[in-house]
């Protein structure tokens, strides 16, 4: 994970330009901070880093003339969260700086080999190989640029990087990525350039960028910009223009992004369904998987990849697929499938979802799915991400930028995205009958303004959380449809309050997890008016049999769950629907439960300890 920026150009504050790009960069992570850069007049690096967020390190600086820094906000995989550890990282000669997102994987042996040859060492990252590895080419007989030392520096790592490197020596940013992400953002002018981990920090300065791919090196200077490959070869690259503007990513009076984000919720799936959903044809249509037909109809097999909440989203994605398509689907962790020797064909769909398209288990599973012969195909927030680029075929949520660790938003856009390419699906493969299909599609259509109905309401959540915050531990029940929500509610209780909760498909509960139910272990219950509903309320029984207490989101106008709860339980109503989408409707509740717990608690709730917003590491 981490956030790496930086800035070369026209301004002589480029530290502060850096600090502001990384205080947008810090959902990435946020145990320490840092940036590098070169005084006007001066041929030393200067470097300004500290454990703690990047506000903490911004106060340490005092302000100097430059032009050229490079900065980083750090997620601790190798070394605690120190000063010594924070990034950039330095060469023995104090000439060089790097700043680095990823993992070094043979950083052990390249160290060996370093200090056999006499480098010095000061932190435990594995960061710091790549300071000295580059040390180690430059100016060797005062011949090697700053740019053919970092190629032939990279040549010999494994793992994954994306960097931004400079020296005292030159004035030029140097940036190189292999799986984890780098854009360069350009200057209206073409007189400044930047550097970033995602689009979401060049926003204030540019919204044109040219996104690198893997093996792309990028030489920046005040005036130009060159991308080469790892042989030096010039690549010519097209500028992409990031879609949203400033307003949309900032929090708009809200108290914390997550709750932005989720009272944005009914705007971003009529985003999502905006072109797709032809509620007057009554169907759903979906340009960008550019499937012919007949290769719909050919599909055998499809296989969900993901992970935390994206991974819930394809959960709910195979009950729709099997319903509405009637296509057999899987489920896998990403981080999970790749080691796991998956048999796949041609017929096999292999669907990715992520949110940021950068999250590594998912892009390493891609990457097998494709090389094991199988189709493919990205459901991503981020355009033009790795994983938007790589699968072979695409569909964008258009959930906007969420800065919020915890994901809200881009779980209903995603879940809205499959709930479309399984109608898409089963209309081509003939598996829904055209009214049932017309009948889908129109409620479909009304699902904004259901959920809206639900935001209206938050106080009535906050209420309930006001009552159950102080709990250490929650079982959630849900079935069917409402399984994969239970575990998605409980993922971002646990994220944010750091209350213990865990999701169950709730037949199980019988079967072991109800040796835990008594009056200090309450219990969150979907029950609504579906197939399993007599099953949940048996459910409910049961627990109240051993005193647990119950928070129970259940449909408006349903008189007979009140009946058996007591005084210390509580209801959330929500609007009826189709028993195939209240996952929209009660995924919400459990979004706001959390928030709501997460904030009586007095935690960090958009950056919560020890999460990263995007995990670019295996
Ligand atoms: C969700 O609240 C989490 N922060 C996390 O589980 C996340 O969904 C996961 O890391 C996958 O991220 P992605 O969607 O960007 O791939």
């Amino acid at each position: 994970m981490c956030g790496i920026s930086a800035y070369i150009g026209k301004e002589n504050n480029a530290a502060e330009i850096v600090f502001n790009m990384l205080s947008r960069l810090e959902y990435r992570g946020y145990d320490s901070a840092g940036v590098a850069y070169v005084k006007e007049g001066n041929d030393k690096i200067s470097v300004v880093k500290d454990i703690g967020m990047v506000e903490n390190v911004r106060e340490q600086y005092i302000s100097e003339h430059s032009d050229l820094c490079i900065g980083h906000t750090r997620w601790a995989t190798h070394g605690e969260p120190s000063k010594i550890n924070a990034h950039p990282h330095l060469d023995c000669k104090q000439e060089l700086a790097i700043v680095h997102n990823g993992i070094i994987e043979n950083y052990l042996a390249l160290k060996k080999m370093l200090e056999d040859e006499g480098h010095k060492f000061v932190s435990a990252t594995d960061s710091e190989v790549i300071a000295h590895l580059i040390e180690k080419f430059y100016n060797k007989d005062d011949v090697l640029t700053l740019e053919d030392a970092v190629r032939q520096a990279i040549a010999l790592l494994r793992g994954s990087y994306g960097i931004a490197v400079i020296s005292s020596k030159e004035e030029k940013i140097v940036a190189a990525r292999l799986g984890s992400p780098i854009i360069v953002g350009i200057g209206k002018d073409k007189d400044e350039y930047f550097v970033s981990s995602d689009t979401n920090a060049l926003l204030p300065y540019t919204n044109s960028t040219i996104p690198l791919n893997d093996g792309e090196i990028a030489i920046l200077t005040k005036n130009d910009c060159r991308i080469t490959n790892k042989d030096a070869i010039p690549v010519q690259k097209k500028i992409e223009k990031i879609l949203y503007d400033l307003q949309s990513a900032e929090k708009d009076g809200y108290a914390h992004y997550m709750l932005k984000e989720i009272f944005e919720q009914p705007r971003v799936i009529n985003e999502t369904m905006r072109g797709r959903l032809k509620v007057e044809e009554g169907l759903a249509k979906l340009g960008g998987v550019r499937m012919k037909d007949e290769e719909i109809r050919n599909i055998s097999r499809i296989i969900f990849i993901a992970c935390g909440t994206s991974l819930h989203a394809g959960m709910l994605g195979k009950y729709l697929m099997e319903e509405i398509a009637r296509i057999p689907t899987e489920v896998e962790y990403a981080s999970e499938f790749k080691y796991k020797f998956p048999v796949l064909d041609k017929n096999t769909l292999v669907i990715a979802i992520s949110q940021s398209g950068e999250t590594a288990d998912t892009i390493a599973s891609l990457r097998e799915a494709r090389e094991r012969g199988a189709n493919t195909l990205g459901i991503v927030n981020v355009v033009g991400s790795t994983i938007a680029r790589e699968a072979k075929k695409g569909v964008y949520i258009y959930a906007g930028p969420e800065i919020g660790v915890a994901s809200t938003k881009a779980f209903t856009a995603q879940i809205t995205a499959l709930y479309l390419l399984s109608l898409y699906f089963g209309r081509i493969r003939n598996t829904i009958s055209g009214f049932a299909l017309r009948e889908i599609v129109e409620e479909f259509a009304r699902i904004p303004e259901k959920v809206q109905k639900i935001l209206d309401n938050a106080n009535v959540i906050k209420d309930v959380a006001d009552k159950f915050y102080n709990y250490r531990d929650f079982l959630y029940l849900g079935r069917g449809y409402n399984f994969p929500i239970v575990l998605e509610g409980a993922l971002k209780l646990k994220e944010i309050s750091y209350i213990h909760a865990e999701g169950y498909p709730a037949g199980e509960m019988k079967h072991g997890p109800i040796a835990m139910i008594d009056e200090n272990f309450p219990t969150m219950v979907i029950l609504v008016k579906d197939n399993v509903y007599n099953k949940l309320m048996n459910n409910v029984e049961e627990i109240k049999a051993r005193h647990g207490r119950i928070v129970a989101i259940t449909t408006e106008g349903d008189g007979d769950v009140k009946k058996i709860l007591k005084e210390h339980d509580e209801v959330i109503y929500i609007p009826k629907t189709l028993p195939i989408f209240y996952p929209f409707l009660t995924v919400v509740p459990l979004q706001l439960f959390a928030y709501f717990c997460a904030l009586k608690l007095g935690r960090n709730v958009d950056k919560p300890r020890n999460l990263a917003k995007s995990v670019t590491v295996e």
